[in-house]
């Protein structure tokens, strides 16, 4: 499944669908990472929250994992050199990585959205164990449901599966709720907030055990 193809105009197809509101939604809670230790970016993309969150915290390793090279380049060119010795670039598919590291923060943006229900009830399973006793996970996404009153968001959901499965081997068709796999896996929701309502959210856990 490689986001090669789309990577160069992942950008601007994000602006003229959504603006600003997928950045919005991954850096609402920035300000709770200042003091994390060792973070785990799922899927990073281009790597504008991965720029944010070395801004706000000078000290945190950042270990990356996302199966598109060309995404990775794009990620790389966003840090400085400085900050090299504190990213870890995997450019390997999330089902076949493997680490003896352990997180206080993992980021899952716009990701699930990848997967079906059956992978991402596996890989949340697997990934919810690399997650220390009280340590963080923040993951935002889309609310697929039809809205008769409001369908505008329902059709660009439909459009971006529509160009993802142009572009990519994805086999999910629409956007699973990540709240049930997180509640599966002792992640306790801490806080919530819709930046679009009934469309774009994200929500942070706490990993209880
Ligand atoms: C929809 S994009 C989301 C990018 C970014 N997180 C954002 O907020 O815009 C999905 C990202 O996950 C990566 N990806 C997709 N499937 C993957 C997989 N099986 N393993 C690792 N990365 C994957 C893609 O290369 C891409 O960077």
């Amino acid at each position: 499944m490689s986001f090669d193809r789309i990577a160069p105009l992942y950008n601007i197809g994000e602006n003229v669908f959504f603006g600003n509101q997928l950045n919005l939604a991954r850096t609402v809670f920035i300000s709770e990472f200042a003091k994390c230790r060792s973070v785990l970016l799922l899927g990073e993309g281009r790597g504008r929250f991965l720029q944010e969150l070395l801004a706000i915290n000078r000290k945190c390793s950042v270990t990356i994992v996302d199966s598109s090279s060309s995404m990775v380049r794009y990620q790389k060119s966003k840090i400085s050199t400085s900050d090299f010795d504190r990213v870890y670039f995997n450019c390997v598919s999330i089902e076949s990585f493997s680490t003896n590291k352990k997180f206080d923060l993992i980021c899952s943006f716009f990701f699930w959205d990848c997967f079906t229900a059956r992978q991402i009830d596996k890989l949340v399973a697997s990934y919810s164990t690399l997650l220390l006793k009280n340590g963080l996970w923040i993951n935002s996404d889309f609310i697929d449901s039809v809205n008769f009153k409001n369908y505008i968001p329902f059709i660009k959901i439909r459009l971006l599966y529509l160009l993802f499965h142009l572009t990519t081997e994805i086999r999910a068709w629409r956007v699973e709720p990540f709240k049930k796999f997180a509640q599966e896996n002792s992640l306790r929701s801490l806080k919530f907030h819709e930046t679009n309502k009934n469309f774009i959210y994200t929500e942070l856990y706490q990993k209880i055990i």
